[in-house]
Formats: C-alpha cells, sequence, structure tokens
C-alpha cells in the first residue's frame, strides 16, 4: 500500500553542463518537499540523470572522454549546481546504475510476453535532439536531424489507444493545466502509431541492452520513462508499492513522452498509473527556450551574487504562473526581488527593527500578541490562508503560484498596517510594543511559512530572532526578547 507521497523531475541528460531550465523543473519539487517536511509529512523526491542515448555518447566524444567518464562528470557538475540552489532531493537518479538496468529490462521482458513487441524494420528521419523519430521531412536538414532505415523493435502502441482514450475520458484532472490535457487528449484522437523502442547496438552503443537479443540497445525514452519506478525499487514490490503511484513535474516539450508513451508502457505491463502530471512552461530568452543545444543559457553566478542563491528561487517560482512560460532576463528578475523582497519583506523587517532599537533599546518590548482590532483580525486571516495554502500544496503541487501569491499578500498587509497606523509616532510605549510584538509575530509566522522557497534568508532571520532554526517548532512559541547584535541584510539593492 503506499505510505509516502512521491513527487519526480524529468531526468535531464548530460550533454552539456545544467541552466535555469533544468533548475526550474527540480526547484519546484524541492519546494514541494520542503513544504511536506516543514508540516512534518511523510514526502520523497527523486530527480537525476538520463545518461543513455545519441546525445550524450555524441557529447562524450566530442569532448574525447569515454560515455561513461563524461556522465560521471557531468553527474557532478548538476549535482554540485543544483546543491548551490539548496535543491535537497531523497535520491539521486542515474540510469546507467545496476539497479536502473535491471529494472529496464525488467519491463521490457514484461512488455514482451505480454505482446507488446515486435520486430520490424524502420526508415524516416531521426532528431537526435529530441532522441525521436519525426513524423515527417523535416524542412532543413542539419547535423541534428539524419535519415536512418534499421531493423528494430516496435512496441505495439496502437493496440492501447481505446485503453487510454478511456482512461482520459474518465481522468480529466490527469493532467495540469488544462491545455496540457487537451493537447494529450489531442494526441489520442489524431490516433496512435506503433513505435521504435529499439536501435541497432552498431549505430548506437550507449544503452541499455536488449534483454534476448544482444545486438540492440533499449530507447533511451522507455529507459529513462522507467527511472519512476526503479527509483524506488522496482521491480521490488516491497519497496516501491510504497511510494508508486507519483505525481509527475515535467516541461511542456516532453508531455507526449509522459502522457501517452508512459502510461501506455505501464498498461501493458499491468502497473498503476502516475497520479498526476504537472506541465511547466519554458524559460525563455527573446523569443527562444533556453536550450543546451542553443547555448543561449544566462549565466547564473553573476546573478547569484546580485540577488542571492533565494533571490533567483523566488523569482522563478513568483516570475511565472505555474503552466506558462516567462522571460528569464535580469531586468525582470531585478524588479521582482526588489519589489517584493528587498521593498517589502526585507524593508518592513528593518523598520520594525529600527524602532526596536530606538525605542526600546534593542530588545523586542514584550507586547500583548493578542491584539483586538479589526484590521489585526484581517492580517490573521491572511496568515492563515498562507497556512492552508503550504498544506493545500502538499496535496496538489499545482497549486504553487497560488502559494507565492499568498506570502506576498502576509507581508504588504503588514507593511500596510505599520503604514496606516504610523507605527514609529504611537507615543503610548504599551501600545507601540503590543503593536510592534504583533507585527513582529506574523512576519514571523510568515518566514516560517516561505521558509521553503527562501531556504537562507528565513534561517538568518529565525537564528537573528533568537530561535535554533527555522521550524514549524518555534511558529506559535513566544517571541525572544533579546536579540543577538547582527542583523541579516535582506536582499540589499543593488
Ligand atoms: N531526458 C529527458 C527527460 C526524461 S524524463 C523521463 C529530457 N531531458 S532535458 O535535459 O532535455 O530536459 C529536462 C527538463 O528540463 C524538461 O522538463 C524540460 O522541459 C526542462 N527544461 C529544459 N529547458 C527548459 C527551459 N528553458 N525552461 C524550463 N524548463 C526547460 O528531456
Amino acid at each position: 500500500m503506499k505510505t509516502i507521497k512521491y513527487l519526480t523531475t524529468p531526468i535531464y541528460y548530460p550533454n552539456n553542463t545544467p541552466h535555469v531550465g533544468h533548475l526550474y523543473s527540480s526547484l519546484l519539487v524541492d519546494v514541494w518537499k520542503k513544504a511536506a517536511k516543514l508540516l512534518n509529512r511523510k514526502h520523497y523526491f527523486t530527480t537525476g540523470l538520463d545518461e543513455h542515448g545519441q546525445k550524450v555518447a555524441q557529447a562524450a566524444a566530442a569532448r574525447g572522454y569515454s560515455a561513461q567518464e563524461h556522465v560521471n562528470h557531468l553527474s557532478a557538475k548538476f549535482i554540485e549546481f543544483f546543491q548551490h540552489f539548496n535543491i535537497e532531493w531523497d535520491y539521486w537518479v542515474r540510469t546507467t546504475s545496476v539497479e536502473h538496468k535491471m529494472a529496464v529490462q525488467n519491463i521490457w521482458m514484461k512488455l514482451k510476453n505480454n505482446g507488446y513487441i515486435y520486430k520490424g524494420n524502420y526508415a524516416g528521419w531521426y532528431s537526435i535532439s529530441d532522441e525521436t523519430y519525426l513524423a515527417e521531412k523535416p524542412e532543413q536538414e542539419s547535423e541534428h536531424i539524419v535519415w536512418r532505415e534499421e531493423d528494430c523493435y516496435f512496441f505495439k502502441l496502437s493496440a492501447l489507444e481505446d485503453q487510454l482514450k478511456k482512461f482520459y475520458e474518465e481522468h480529466p484532472d490527469f493532467v495540469y493545466p488544462n491545455k496540457r490535457y487537451n493537447e494529450a487528449m489531442g494526441f489520442l484522437q489524431n490516433g496512435l502509431k506503433d513505435f521504435v523502442i529499439s536501435r541497432p547496438k552498431n549505430r548506437l552503443y550507449w544503452g541499455i541492452e536488449v534483454p534476448d537479443d544482444s545486438d540492440h540497445v533499449i530507447y533511451v525514452w522507455i529507459d529513462a520513462l522507467v527511472n519512476y519506478i526503479s527509483a524506488v525499487g522496482y521491480p521490488n514490490e516491497e519497496e516501491y508499492k510504497h511510494y508508486w503511484p507519483g505525481k509527475h513535474v515535467l516541461g511542456k516539450d516532453i508531455l507526449k513522452f509522459h502522457a501517452i508513451y508512459w502510461p501506455a508502457i505501464l498498461m501493458a505491463t499491468q502497473l498503476p498509473l502516475p497520479e498526476k502530471l504537472i506541465v511547466h512552461g519554458w524559460w525563455m530568452r527573446d523569443d527562444a527556450k533556453i536550450s543546451k543545444s542553443l547555448g543561449n543559457a544566462v549565466p547564473l553566478d553573476d546573478l547569484i551574487t546580485k540577488y542571492q542563491v533565494d533571490g533567483i528561487r523566488y523569482f522563478l517560482l513568483r516570475g511565472i504562473e505555474l503552466g506558462e512560460d516567462g522571460q528569464f532576463r535580469e531586468d525582470i528578475l531585478k524588479g521582482v526581488v526588489h519589489g517584493d523582497l528587498a521593498n517589502k519583506y526585507g524593508n518592513i523587517f528593518l523598520r520594525m527593527l529600527g524602532i526596536i532599537e530606538l525605542r526600546f533599546g534593542g530588545a523586542l518590548p514584550n507586547g500583548m500578541p493578542n491584539l483586538k482590532t479589526k484590521e489585526a483580525d484581517a492580517l490573521r486571516k491572511t496568515l492563515d490562508r498562507l497556512y492552508y495554502s503550504v498544506d493545500t500544496l502538499i496535496d496538489e503541487p499545482e497549486t504553487m503560484s497560488e502559494y507565492l501569491n499568498r506570502f506576498i499578500e502576509v507581508i504588504v498587509q503588514i507593511n500596510d498596517y505599520f503604514q496606516n497606523n504610523k507605527i514609529w509616532e504611537i507615543e503610548d510605549k504599551v501600545e507601540q510594543a503590543a503593536n510592534l510584538y504583533f507585527l513582529m509575530d506574523i512576519f514571523r509566522k510568515a518566514t516560517v511559512l516561505i521558509s521553503p522557497v527562501l531556504t537562507n534568508s528565513a534561517n538568518a532571520v529565525m537564528k537573528f530572532l533568537g530561535f535554533p532554526e527555522c521550524s514549524m517548532k518555534y511558529y506559535d512559541s513566544n517571541l525572544p526578547l533579546e536579540y543577538i547584535s547582527n542583523r541579516p541584510r535582506l536582499f540589499p539593492k543593488i
């Protein structure tokens, strides 16, 4: 029986170094996992690399490395990159691992034994960058698109068309957002053709061998999709049934593989289908998707120095509505980090601390937290909505944008409260203390609730306030009254 919530990212091709597009897929799942951890829920997060296939083999050859050396090197690079952004997975997938290979071969044999694999011959245009045969002749030939004629094995996808249609009709919420569900329905309505699931080894050596025919290797997408179950112990039923089925986060470019091929493979092997597909858009630069092949990735080092890891994490989630595309440009990033984090979040903190220093000698006055005004109640309600949005996010990762909106609402309302009530001008010290304590309390709670996104800053704020760490343990407790002396500099403006 399933006991643990399980969310995956796509696994990345290590044909080049990672960029912001990869970070985005993994960040979405990371925040979901951190949110679950915050509220003490069971959760599991996998991410990693899709190490086989022509693209990777070519990249290795171009660098003069063996394919295995190349993927080892890049695996370390991806790990370093993600760790730098505080991404914390439970399991790092590598499709060259022995466990994964065995799981893929197990699935192959099941497909074969269930009558879904047959041998044939294929001739067509193959796109190396997408690792797939194209339906039509491309307008332009290039080194990435080549004509292929080869003996191969086919997967009987056509035999599953009706079953897939029925599944989609019965599960209108299977794909988020709805426009991607409609796109998947479109694939089904156009009819499904059998597809090639192997490559002759003399053409491509870098893959998992077909179990009973060592002249062929298994198509990289079958290999890759199986990671979602091999990562949680498949074929060991005792293990994987605790996790599977899970939810997949993926980019819109790989919808067909996840919405059609993967469910079909699972149907053909009589395994449960994923719970949901959460499909995100692309980070763009001008009119093009940021990608390794285009080489248009924005260097992040300089941006990290200026806006910090937290600023970039925040921007990636707030800068686009989940499911839509967005422009990754420094001016927009700066606008969001300054607008939300420096001017609203960081600034209100500093203003409160300013009064505490000026009028209370730097120690938080022990005010009465039970301020009973209409405005205070309204602020508490807004905070409650933020709390519930974290709770909702854990079950419905697609509500990510909502969560960020709820956070900024609280921060805006703290700012308004401070401004409208002219907290700095209140003569009566007891009244001023009560207001400050109240606002600082809400600020602390909002900080804990946004800590899945603002990992470093939330920790710094909580430590400054005198808590040992940032966790739900310190959500409701009294605020310590003494502050340590070094204020964190939250999102200084550039
Ligand atoms: N290896 C396959 C996935 C196999 S999953 C079983 C693959 N790899 S990829 O490295 O090309 O892309 C992986 C993910 O990164 C995809 O979800 C893709 O959408 C995402 N991104 C790559 N560039 C992107 C942007 N510029 N913006 C947002 N995400 C994009 O496909």
